[in-house]
């Protein structure tokens, strides 16, 4: 363990697995007198250019957080306009994603969403299945806390099931939306909001954190190459020395 830390110290190693909490478009709206959807549409350019620049900067693993189990009490007019940003950034951008190697992937509960935005997700993800060149998660209706209750739900039956005996925390992990993910090395913030509000608990455990204060719709590859600059100078000790 101690030879893996040193190996690891002043490494400019780019993180392996990105997750980003894309926040601020309400008040990048707000701040030129423009609806808070336009804001949204802008972020939701933001994602395909950074979907693009993260695996030529050496990410293999995007995850972004689109939408909480928390935001469902904003206004109709908002979540409704968010629901169809996401439909057709999957219906607009499938041909590119699978052209670019990107495998798209979501997590989050399912059950509460449109029927047609859940069956473009489906379609994307089996599309997409074979690619490797970027692992694209999209957090959609996702909540930290949710995601582990539903968890430990699954967790449960294969007990009573007879498929796990002594729970080790590889099974419970598997029983997570992010089973067969690896765990987040950097999650960023940005908008200058310095809280994770549900986003990853369980898998950011040790990850590294940079709260940016830049909104989301102006965060561009130059923000996230500088970010991941920094990533690259610290020191992740993991309980080691
Ligand atoms: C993030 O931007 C996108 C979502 C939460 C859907 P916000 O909509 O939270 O923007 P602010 O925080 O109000 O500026
Ligand atoms: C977190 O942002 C959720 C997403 C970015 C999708 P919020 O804007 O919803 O978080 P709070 O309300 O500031 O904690
Ligand atoms: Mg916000």
């Amino acid at each position: 363990m101690a030879l893996k830390a040193a190996s690891q110290q002043g490494s400019s190693t780019p993180p392996r697995h990105v997750a980003i909490i894309m926040d601020g478009n309400g008040r990048w709206a707000t701040e030129r007198g423009w609806p808070r959807l336009v804001g949204h549409r802008r972020g939701a350019e933001r994602v395909k250019q950074i979907v693009k620049a993260a695996p030529e900067m050496g990410v293999n693993w995007l995850t972004v957080y689109a939408f909480s189990t928390e935001n469902w009490k904003r206004s109709t007019e908002e979540v409704l306009g968010l629901m169809k940003i996401f439909r057709r950034y999957i219906e607009r951008e499938a041909d590119g994603l699978s052209a670019e190697g990107v495998r798209m992937r979501f997590i989050g509960g399912r059950e509460q969403l449109d029927p047609k935005l859940r069956a473009l997700m489906t379609g994307i993800e089996a599309r997409t299945a074979g690619n490797t060149r970027l692992n694209l998660t999209v957090a959609i209706n996702y909540g930290g806390r949710d995601e582990i209750t539903r968890a430990a739900t699954r967790l449960a039956a294969k007990i009573a099931a007879g498929q796990v005996e002594n729970p080790t925390e590889a099974d419970f992990a598997d029983c997570l939306d992010t089973a067969g993910h690896p765990d987040p090395d950097l999650v960023i913030r940005t908008s200058g909001e310095t809280r994770t509000s549900n986003f990853l608990p369980f898998q950011s455990a040790y990850a590294e954190y940079e709260f940016s204060p830049t909104l989301w719709p102006d965060f561009s590859p130059d923000h996230l190459a500088e970010v991941l600059d920094r990533f690259g100078m610290r020191d992740r000790r993991f309980g080691g020395v």
